[in-house]
């Protein structure tokens, strides 16, 4: 039965009807495996992961920790940094907190730690305009990272573990973006993005991308399929985000990736599926160990 999660949250039938929680519970667990491809706050920051996790719903996407720390920009550098992977120098503005760019140099870009979609993104010349930037980033929610600007190629990778515990990347993907621009959010979703599969780097970045990649998967615990955005410049490539539920429109980034791999749309869906364990931990209620015995573990 389709369900429409709406703007405030609720959960609507087709009838429009807002259902109660427990019907959506009832719901989901008369599913037999869930796609999570919610993107945003409660969408991919683990809260999904933790409700089907609790009503015992095979999910194809990735668990509770990957998900809080990859919606995290802040968490996902420390991770990043812990596994050798650059990220653009940031200062991190708590709520209520003026903004600092002590030891950053210009270009700044301010954005929400945990925004999505390119919302509340500015690109600031200069420091004078970033305490106006940090108010307009707020509006999104706190806190706000002050990030220099990374001069370089924006490239993109995608990861999932298959059903024999292999892991499966898809091609690079460069996105074209106007040199000191950002990949705005008109161009995500209007069709106007212009996307080169696989991205014209040499072997070196490209190697080094993929490696990045894999590193972060298996660092974040990542599950289902989730892709790394970096910037490739002269240095090598900078880590800018991480979606453990990435755009998964025919036209978005990761099918596009694991086309160019032989991969289409369907293939990447039923590989997603079948990698999903079909062991489902039994609820402690009833006294069980939990079991994961699945193609996966
Ligand atoms: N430090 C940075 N340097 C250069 N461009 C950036 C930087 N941070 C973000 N951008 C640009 O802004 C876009 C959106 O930022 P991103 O951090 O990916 O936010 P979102 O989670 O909304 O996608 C990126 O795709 C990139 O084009
Ligand atoms: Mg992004």
């Amino acid at each position: 039965m389709p369900l429409t999660i709406g703007e405030d949250g609720a959960w609507r039938d087709e009838q429009d009807t807002v259902l109660p929680a427990h019907r959506a519970v009832e719901l989901l667990t008369g599913c037999d495996a869930a796609i999570p491809m919610l993107h945003g706050v409660r969408g991919e920051d683990g809260a999904i992961a933790g409700l089907l996790e609790l009503c015992g719903v095979p999910s194809a996407g990735s668990p509770v920790r990957a998900g809080a720390l990859g919606m995290d920009k802040q968490a996902t550098k420390l991770v990043a940094a812990s596994l050798g992977i650059a990220t653009a120098n940031a200062q991190l503005i708590g709520p209520g907190s003026a903004a600092v760019t002590t030891g950053l140099t210009p270009p700044f870009v301010v954005k929400p730690a945990s925004g999505g979609s390119s919302n509340g993104v500015f690109v600031v010349a200069d420091p004078g305009g970033v305490a106006d930037a940090v108010d307009r980033a707020r509006a999104y929610g706190d806190p706000v990272l002050i990030e220099e600007y990374v001069a370089g190629r924006e490239v993109d990778v995608a990861v999932f573990r298959d059903r024999h515990g292999a892991l499966r990347l898809g091609a690079t993907l460069e996105i074209g973006v106007a040199s000191g621009g950002v990949f705005g959010a008109a161009e995500k979703y209007d069709g106007s993005a212009r996307f080169t599969v696989p991205a014209p780097i040499d072997a070196a970045d490209e190697a080094a991308v993929r490696a990045a990649a894999v590193r972060l998967y298996e660092g974040l615990g990542c599950a289902g399929v989730a892709r790394f955005d970096f910037f490739v410049t002269a240095d090598g490539p900078v880590l800018n985000e991480v979606n453990t539920a990435p755009g998964m429109t025919e036209r978005s980034q990761v099918p596009l990736m694991y086309a160019a791999t032989g991969l289409d749309y369907t293939g990447l869906i039923a590989e997603l599926l079948a990698a999903v364990p079909s062991t489902v931990p039994s609820s402690p209620h009833h006294g069980e160990a939990p079991q994961r015995t699945g193609a996966t573990a």
